[in-house]
Order: C-alpha cells, then structure tokens, then sequence
C-alpha cells in the first residue's frame, strides 16, 4: 500500500525543502517536521498498553502507545533527520540503524553498516527521505523481513513512481506512507524534480 499525504501542510513542507535557500540546520527541521506528520498517518492502530498512572485526582488507568513494540530505523545517512524528528513522539523506542550508499555508477545500493535491534513480532519502521530507484528501501525492507517483525512500515518523503513500484511489486506486505510522489528519475537517477541529495543537503557536502 502506498499513501502519498495530500495536506496542504505537507506540501508546503515538501516544496521549502526544494528550495536551494533552505540551509542543512533548516533543511533538518522540515525533515524532523514530516517525519512527524508522517508518523500521525501512519500509525492510526499502534500497538497500545493500559497503565495506572497517578493523576491530581489520585489513580487513573489510561492507554498509551506500547512504544517498546515501535523500532525506528533510519537509513543512514539521509534518514538520521528523520529519526530526530521522531525520538521526541516515541522517547522509549528503541533505533536500529542501516547505512547505504547508492554507487554513482551503477546505482546500486550498498550496505557498508547495519546495527539492528531484535525484531521479531515488532513493527519496524523504515526511515528514509528519498526513494529514487526504490533499490535502497527494497534491500532495507528485505534484510528487515529476515529479522521477523510482525510489519514493516516505511516513512518517506519524496519518491518517484517507479521507484515506489519496485518496492510495492517486491513487498506488498509493506506499507508506504510518502509525503510526496514526483514525476520521474533523471539519467543519473535522481528525482526530477526532487530536492536534490537530501544526504549532502543535511550534511553540507557537496
Ligand atoms: C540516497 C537516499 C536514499 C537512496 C535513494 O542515499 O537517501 O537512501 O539514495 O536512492 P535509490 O532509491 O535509488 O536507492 P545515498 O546513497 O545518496 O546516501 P546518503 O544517505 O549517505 O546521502
């Protein structure tokens, strides 16, 4: 399943990060801001747990996000932004973390890192900005099932078509939730029209 987010406050994030002016600190906080808006629509049924808390009026038993069942994994570089963006929501999460690089030749994602936490019956969710050829999120979602979550669901915020059908022919079981879809790749595979690459755009290199 794919859901491009269709608010007006989600465009208008999407199209501040397209500008060439939005700097890597401001460029970091609208990504942090997505991650957010994304995480609302995406986790309409979260895993929940009763507790008894103390309130002013003395014990009151309340339901709130069993977020020990939530793993957030970032795909590194360009997904770290996005994680911070989500740590302040989920503070008792726990991170795993998977770095990739798209070879500038062949366009192959290679893993060069992983660090991932037990998976098995918790819903995992991926973390990355960008979903060009969709090869980065494909493998990631891949190693991911191996590991035995009970789902996988994928944050995204700016994705060509066909990179999204990759994923989705690949993983169906997975569900994608991107703020917005853009129309095509260029010859050397990158989002027209994009943002650029939201790694060095984070990170200022060039
Ligand atoms: C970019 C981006 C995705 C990937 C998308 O990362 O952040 O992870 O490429 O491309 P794909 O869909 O064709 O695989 P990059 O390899 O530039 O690494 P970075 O995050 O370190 O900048």
């Amino acid at each position: 399943m794919i859901n491009e987010l269709q608010h007006p406050l989600v465009k208008d994030l999407v199209n501040r990060l397209r500008s060439n002016q939005t700097q890597a600190e401001e460029f970091k906080t609208i990504i942090a801001e997505l991650s957010r808006l994304l995480a609302y629509n995406a986790l309409t049924t979260p895993p929940l747990i009763q507790s008894t808390i103390d309130t002013w009026q003395g014990p009151a038993e309340y339901s709130f996000i069993k977020q020990d069942d939530l793993i957030f994994i970032p795909i590194m570089r360009a997904g770290l932004p996005m994680l911070s963006g989500l740590s302040s929501l989920f503070p008792h999460s726990p991170s795993g973390f998977l770095a990739m690089r798209r070879d500038e030749t062949t366009h192959q994602a290679k893993t060069y890192y992983d660090r991932i936490p037990e998976c098995n019956d918790k819903i995992v969710v991926l973390l990355d900005p960008m979903v060009a050829t969709g090869g980065s999120l494909n493998d990631a979602t891949t190693l991911i099932k191996s590991k035995n979550p009970s789902k996988i669901i994928c944050l995204n915020i700016i994705g060509s078509r066909e990179g999204l059908d990759v994923v989705e022919s690949n993983h169906a079981d997975v569900d994608i939730h991107i703020a917005q879809i853009d129309k095509t790749l260029d010859s050397n595979k990158f989002i027209i029209p994009g943002l650029g690459d939201a790694g060095d755009r984070a990170f200022n290199t060039p």
